[in-house]
């Protein structure tokens, strides 16, 4: 059983809730001109660390396959470059300097909703039916 994996597999569960409540508060707060409140500043932050973790978490299990069996297989650099973008995407708000407060809204919803359908896809990469699972676990 890899731990790592098992970790990485459960952390998306965490991700999947962070960014949809990020997006539910950011949609919420789109109309007004008021920078975004600090509930919904810390759970975009939150959404956008926990992806760059998944991003080391994945890696080293990379790294940790790759000792093992000396290769990769087709479905993991496939799950890697989805979820690499997805990651990036994720942090643009961060990336991005001086934004006014509406800008920011606007980009962060965009973000996290973008981040969100890469995440889906990049894990039915792996097969959907790794979405009904977490390794080691069930
Ligand atoms: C660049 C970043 C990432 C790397 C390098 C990476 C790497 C991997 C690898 C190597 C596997 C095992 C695949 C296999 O051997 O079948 C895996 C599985 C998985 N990854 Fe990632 N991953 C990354 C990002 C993410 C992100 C952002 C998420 C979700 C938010 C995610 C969710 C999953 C899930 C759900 C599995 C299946 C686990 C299971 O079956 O229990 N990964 N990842």
């Amino acid at each position: 059983m890899f731990i790592l994996l098992t970790i990485h597999s459960i952390l998306r569960w965490v991700i999947v809730i962070f960014s949809v409540l990020a997006i539910y508060f950011l949609a919420r707060e789109l109309s007004s001109s008021e920078p975004v409140t600090k509930k919904t500043r810390i759970t975009y932050i939150s959404f956008a660390h926990l992806m760059t973790m998944q991003v080391f978490l994945g890696l080293a299990f990379l790294y940790q396959w790759y000792e093992m069996f000396g290769s990769f297989t087709r479905q993991q650099w496939e799950h890697t470059g989805i979820m690499l973008l997805a990651a990036l995407v994720a942090n643009i708000p961060q990336l991005k300097k001086n934004l006014s407060p509406a800008a920011y809204k606007k980009t962060a919803l965009y973000s996290s909703i973008t981040a969100l359908v890469l995440v889906v896809a990049g894990v039915a990469s792996l097969g959907f039916i790794r979405w009904l699972h977490v390794h080691g676990i069930f």
